[in-house]
């Protein structure tokens, strides 16, 4: 805890600060790599709708629920839970809130890696020109898009070399937590997410005019209801949760260190719309090309690796854009894997007294034993494949599923419970500085809203699990 960028009384150095670091534990992976591929598994547009919904409804209230928990407490996630419990009346096992999370963020970060470590490898790629002479080759023979998908089958099909990018992304992660570089690396930060944003941008025009981008918009807004299974509407809220970072003790961290006086909601909804743009604008840089090329918008978690190296390969200094994309995806996964890794190591700092580099390295290995699970789940491995409540899958896609999908809707469940009907409505009021309509449209949300939408999608999945 002590190596975030915070002043000497322990707090954020500025309101920006804090949303600089909020909104780089939440713009990674989920944003450009998971929220593309499962909106086309999904269907699209009636998809987003929901994902959209729970943004606004449940996961922007619920931020503001676990940062008010932070920031009440002003200590590790499960100890301010218990902290802010106990001074309402209610039960210091309340702690649990905090204790899920670190569970939760565990288990995220154990795939996080291996998607990050395959973002290393197109680094690679593009800096080697490997996209525009397959886009060269292909100018004659034809089947580009399947010549770039066999640049993914073949990282996939190639243990070693996954282990490798994996191990150095664990090791950069635990490097930077034990050391406490976060300093240098909210700096790095202050910059790298408006070029990611630029760049995106860039990529989003070309494939604009380049690919069908009237199918692509199309595909993503106009809602076909009809394809809303009660499977895609967990995955939107489950998204919602991973997407924004909710449930992984992260935002209760960050809050413990808001200073007094910077308003709650108005960051927490900043730091949502950034993050929806971001998730947008990828899927609309990602799916023109899909329809240009014939492909399958259900392709699934190799979507962004087969889609965009398409476009490097054909665009005015494509290598350049391509590795310089490659590299910026790799930091915004990095800025997130921090944040996962912190929940852990502060846990067991806290509450386990260890010393913070033990502390690190203990949850860091951890992690990258889990991480072969990933590895080999992808390289299509027997024993990674199980059944789970009478579906098939495999390691990865099983604990991607019991994260996003139950996990973090769940303490989602109990975080707006807590703040909702729990904590007394002075606290929560002095802590979100909020009054009449606006604290009313909160309450509205954390007592009735996500508690009865989470409620009903389990209850209607759990009678899908049973049949
Ligand atoms: N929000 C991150 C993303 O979208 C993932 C994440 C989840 C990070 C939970 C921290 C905690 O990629
Ligand atoms: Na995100």
């Amino acid at each position: 805890m002590s190596n975030l960028n915070t002043s000497v009384d322990g707090r954020w150095s500025s309101h920006f600060a804090y949303i600089l670091a909020a909104t780089g534990a939440a713009v990674g992976l989920g944003n450009i790599w998971k929220f593309p591929y499962i909106m086309g598994e999904n269907g699209g547009g009636a998809f987003v709708i929901v994902y959209l919904l729970c943004i606004l409804f449940i996961g922007i209230p619920v931020m503001m629920a676990e940062v008010m928990i932070g920031k009440r407490g002003r200590s590790t996630p499960a100890n301010a839970a218990a902290k802010v419990a106990t001074e309402s009346g209610s039960s210091k096992h309340w702690s649990f809130l905090g204790m899920s999370g670190v569970v939760a963020g565990f288990l995220i970060l154990s795939f996080y890696v291996v998607i990050a470590g395959w973002a290393v490898a197109y680094v690679v790629h593009a800096g080697s020109g490997d996209f525009s002479a397959i886009a060269a080759a292909a100018s004659d023979s034809g089947d580009h898009a399947g010549k770039i998908g066999e640049i993914f089958s073949g990282l996939l099909s190639n243990p070693a070399e996954l282990i490798t990018y994996t191990t150095i992304m664990v090791v950069a992660t635990v490097l930077v937590l034990g050391k406490g570089l976060n300093k240098g690396l909210e700096k790095a930060v202050t910059s790298l997410m408006p070029a990611l944003f630029i760049l995106l941008a860039i990529i989003m025009v070309y494939s604009a005019i380049e690919g069908h981008f009237g199918e692509a918009a199309a595909f993503m807004f106009a809602p076909d209801f009809s394809k809303l299974t009660v499977h895609s509407v967990l995955e939107a809220l489950g998204h919602a949760f991973f997407t924004l970072s909710l449930s992984s003790g992260i935002m209760m961290i960050y809050g413990a260190y808001l200073p007094e006086g910077v308003s709650i909601a108005k960051t927490s909804i900043w730091i949502a719309i950034c993050d929806t743009v971001v998730a947008l604008m990828a899927g609309l840089a990602i799916y023109p090309i899909v329809f240009a090329n014939g492909m399958e918008p259900a392709a699934g978690p190799g979507l962004l690796f087969q889609t965009l190296p398409i476009a490097f390969g054909k665009m005015p200094m494509g290598d350049l854009f391509g590795t310089v994309f490659f590299v910026m995806i790799v930091f915004a996964a990095f800025t997130s894997a921090i944040a996962l890794l912190e929940s852990a190591t502060a846990y067991l700092v806290e509450r386990r007294g260890l010393a913070r580099w033990p502390a690190a390295i203990v949850a860091g290995s951890g992690i990258w034993v889990l991480s072969l699970g990933t590895v080999f789940s992808f390289t299509g491995a027997e024993w990674t494949k199980m059944s789970f409540f009478g579906n098939g899958g495999n390691f990865f896609e099983v604990i991607d599923f019991i994260t996003a999908n139950i996990m973090l809707p769940l303490a989602g469940l109990f975080t707006a419970i807590f703040v909702g009907w729990k904590v007394k409505k002075a606290h929560v009021e002095k802590e979100m500085q909020l009054t009449g309509a606006a604290m009313g449209a909160l309450m509205l949300c954390l007592k009735f809203i996500a508690p009865i939408a989470i409620t009903i999608v389990f209850a209607q999945l759990v009678g899908i699990i049973s049949l």
